[in-house]
């Protein structure tokens, strides 16, 4: 009797894990599904815009189909911007806000380029052990919180500190965003308060107008992912047999200007190129979603669909066969179809502010500031964990574009380093 009442428990055991899995598997399966998403340009473009997705029509407006789709955003974050806000009035008004902000003029770019290598050399000078990926999300957190939130970070005791807390809790969020299982509240997220508090000390986490967060987001999530890849490339795959890319965007950081932008170096490539490369093979937005409700046979129906930029992105027949190897010189002649079936900046009517020039620009910033003052002294090699040498280990391949990756990677002071 015992025997067949374990028995029986084992059987429902195994049926429910069954279950769970299978429910796993549907859900992901459905978002992925080739019905679900599109990597074709002018598919993409189309479905942006939140009018039509192949046969079906939106009875959704743009915006709302573009927030629906962000709502977990605002749960995880307590935020309300153009993203998340259901008044598409204040949208309007955050976009023309957002332009003003990054609008830099000629000398704001010198200033943050000083500032920006002044911390780096500090950082750099005072350690002898860093965590790469920290080292370059608080380089990018600083360009944001000095040019949209005016943060006086030179004069905040501990501000470093802070800013790497305030990273990785942003982290912490997002991926939780992702997931049902673990979706926590703003207002349940004593980590991700106390960071922002830290820097923002006025900062009431009840107004989610006013949280820093709306103006951290849209620029430093984007950010820094791209920042680490275009150095690891530059440092650790395709750049180690083109120091010249390195040298280019060494010169951009010394001299922030157009006309620096656009130089080409000695191998043809510019600034401009390096960073247009990095966007397109790893663009930070990988998928752009949006909600749609609309009619079939007499019946209501809604979902959500993804225009896959990555995907777009990596396509052979658009980008050639070596569309998956960086290569910034062939953004030396690139063609209108190739200029159709890129999208790291979205498409119209949603396209980002930052797209034409401080995007781009502050990309380059960061990545020549960074490695410029690891050149400097010669002393410093890139390990993994446990301290082994991580160089040749890329072979040229394209490198990983998830979040997590190359979160183990330090930077230690060779022997005989400076
Ligand atoms: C590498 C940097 C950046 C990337 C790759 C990027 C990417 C994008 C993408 C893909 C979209 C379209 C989203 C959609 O259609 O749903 C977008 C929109 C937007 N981005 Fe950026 N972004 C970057 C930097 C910034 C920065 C620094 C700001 C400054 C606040 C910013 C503000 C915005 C805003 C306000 C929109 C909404 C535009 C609208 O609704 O018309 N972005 N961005």
């Amino acid at each position: 009797m015992m025997r067949d009442f374990r028995a029986l428990n084992l059987l429902i055991l195994i049926f429910s894990a069954i279950n769970v899995i299978a429910v796993g598997l549907f859900t992901v399966s459905f978002l992925n599904s080739p019905r679900n998403k599109t990597h074709q340009p002018t598919e993409c473009r189309t479905l942006i815009q939140a009018h039509r997705f192949r046969a079906r029509r939106n009875f959704l407006s743009p915006h709302r189909a573009r927030i629906r789709p962000n709502t977990r955003l605002a749960f995880a974050f307590g935020i309300e911007n153009a993203f998340t806000t259901p008044d598409e009035e204040y949208a309007t008004h955050f976009v023309r806000n957002a332009r003003n902000l990054i609008n830099l003029q000629a000398q704001d770019w010198e200033r943050l380029a000083k500032s920006l290598q002044s911390k780096a050399n500090e950082l750099i000078s005072t350690a002898h052990r860093l965590h790469l990926a920290s080292v370059v999300q608080s380089l990018s957190l600083r360009i944001i919180l000095t040019t949209l939130l005016n943060a006086e970070l030179d004069t905040l005791p501990d501000a470093e500190k802070h800013m790497v807390s305030l990273a990785q809790a942003i982290n912490r969020a997002w991926v939780s965003s992702k997931n049902d299982v673990d979706l926590i509240e703003f207002a349940d997220n004593p980590g991700l308060q106390a960071s922002l508090s830290a820097l923002f000390p006025t900062f009431d986490g009840t107004d989610p107008r006013g949280n820093p967060l709306c103006w951290i987001l849209p620029g430093f999530e984007t950010s820094w992912r791209i920042n680490l890849r275009i150095v690891l490339e530059l440092l650790l795959n395709t750049g180690q047999t083109h120091p010249d890319w390195t040298a280019t965007m060494i010169a951009f950081a010394e001299n922030p200007t157009k006309t620096q932008f656009e130089a080409a170096g000695a191998d043809e490539v510019s600034a401009k190129d390096v960073v247009a490369e990095g966007l397109r093979l790893y663009p930070p937005t990988k998928r752009i979603y949006r909600a749609f409700e609309w009619e079939e046979n007499g019946a209501r129906h809604s979902d959500t669909f993804a225009a896959a930029v990555e995907a777009c992105h990596l396509a052979g027949r658009v980008w050639g066969q070596d569309a998956l190897k960086y290569n910034p010189l062939r953004w030396r002649a690139v063609t209108d179809v190739q200029k159709q079936a890129y999208l790291p900046f979205g498409g119209a009517p949603f396209e980002c502010p930052a797209k034409a020039v401080f995007g781009p620009r502050m990309i380059a910033l960061v990545v020549g500031v960074f490695v410029g003052v690891l050149q400097v002294g010669h002393g410093w090699r890139l390990v993994d964990k446990d301290g082994n040498g991580v160089n040749d280990v890329f072979g040229g391949e394209r490198l990983k574009n998830d979040r997590g990756s190359y979160e183990e990677l330090f930077l230690v002071r060779a022997a005989g380093g400076v």
